[in-house]
């Protein structure tokens, strides 16, 4: 009789543990009045809701919906809900659950109003819930509000679908264990090679939401948005990558999707004058085990199936940021494998012919070092150790913090 009673206390506590909101994290909606708040429990709840306000008294509430996601370990409750008409620069308070179970109090902060104004974004890739070098950094300039919003250039967790040594998902410890800084900022992701699950993505798919819709479903392969006077775009590599494993079909969509979404943003310019993007894979490197076979097929593509690199140059897009090498290594404008100027004058990046390219790679993973072989041409600054720190302005090391402004 005891240890019944004990095993039903157990099995209670399990259960109302299950519908505890957990991995909760923001991500920026499709313009800048809305934010995204996503989270994970382990059983099924009522409606989600999201209770939000602007004083902690949160009196307003947004009913969202939940994606069942069935995968090899569990079954999760992936819930989302999208805050519209949110004032500009301006605090929210949140929590998110059911009467199942609420999660703590968040908070977050609208951008400004307009295109004028300055943030701040912290960009990296390649950051593992094991040997993350950089997670107490990131964790320090989350407290300090040193950015105002985080990319993360692929390979998430180390991996988002794999079994740690005590059985557990190494996706869910990872996004526990950043809930204070995801919660808080919003959190862009776009898949590298790791989110490859060889499900079509599939832990990457559920657990994150981006901006857009691809026949009436979140995507968040390839998406755009804008913050003040930045456009911002996210690109998958991986459809190049795994080409021979998902075809050509996605290559080509998100070909004709970036085309006409650069486009739109180059005639843009007056009032939003930078144009910057993400990817995974790097066109230029220069480790000694740099992926010279297929960087030509992203850059410039093959045969019939369109590279990436053209479309950069003929928009002029601004800025670009890679991850896949774990080291940090920053390009002139460069082009078709050259740079445009080399430094020579003052005006290298002024209305560069080229985009400039930074590869971020080196916040923390399984692979302590990366050597470099022979610079690529271009290539103006590189450091290959994987140490943790953080300048409010731009840093050589595992995170990188960026000013962006008029
Ligand atoms: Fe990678």
């Amino acid at each position: 009789m005891h240890s019944f009673l004990v095993l039903a206390l157990i099995s209670f506590v399990s259960i109302i543990g299950a519908s505890t909101p957990e991995q909760v994290h923001i991500s920026l909606g499709e313009d800048a009045t809305s934010m995204v708040v996503t989270w994970v429990t382990f059983h099924a709840t009522p409606p989600p809701i999201i209770q939000y306000g602007p004083t902690q008294s949160m009196t307003y509430k947004h009913v969202g919906h939940t994606d069942v996601f069935e995968s090899s370990d569990h079954t999760r409750y992936v819930h989302t809900g999208t805050l519209p008409s949110l004032s500009p620069n301006t605090v929210y308070y949140y929590k998110v659950g059911t009467a199942d179970g609420w999660s703590k109090q968040f908070q977050f902060k609208t951008f400004p109003a307009g295109n004028d104004f300055k943030f701040r974004v912290c960009v990296f890739g390649d950051l593992g819930y094991h040997h993350g070098n950089s997670i107490p950094d990131l964790m320090k300039a989350a407290d300090n509000e040193w950015f105002d919003m985080i990319i993360h250039v692929g390979d998430i967790a180390y991996d988002l679908d794999a079994t740690d040594d005590d059985g557990h998902n190494i996706g869910d410890k990872y996004m526990r264990e950043l809930e204070p800084v995801f919660s808080r900022y919003p959190y862009m992701v776009i898949a590298g090679n790791h989110e490859n699950d060889h499900k079509n993505f599939s832990h990457f798919h559920h657990r994150f939401r981006m901006p857009g819709e691809v026949g009436g479903h979140h995507n968040n392969q390839y998406y755009s948005y804008n913050v003040g006077p930045a456009h911002f775009f996210g690109v998958s590599t991986e459809y190049y990558g795994y080409k021979n494993e998902y075809g050509t079909a996605p290559i080509l969509s998100q070909y004709n999707w970036l085309n006409n979404d650069l486009q739109k943003a180059n005639t843009n310019r007056a009032s939003r004058p930078w144009i910057i993007g993400y990817q995974h894979r790097p066109f230029y490197c220069s480790n000694t085990h740099c992926p010279v076979d297929e960087e030509p097929f992203i850059r410039i593509g093959e045969g019939n199936i369109p590279g990436l690199e053209p479309v950069y140059i003929k928009n002029k897009i601004d800025l670009q940021f890679w991850g896949h090498m774990h080291s940090y290594e920053r390009f002139y404008p460069i082009a078709n494998m050259f740079p445009q100027d080399n430094g020579q004058s003052s005006y290298t990046y002024h209305n560069a012919a080229a985009p400039a390219y930074v590869i971020t790679g080196s916040a923390g993973c399984h692979t302590p070092k990366t050597p470099f072989g022979t610079p690529h041409p271009g290539s103006v600054f590189r450091y290959s150790t994987i140490i943790n720190f953080a300048h409010l302005t731009h840093t050589v090391l595992g995170l990188m913090i960026m000013d962006i402004q008029l």
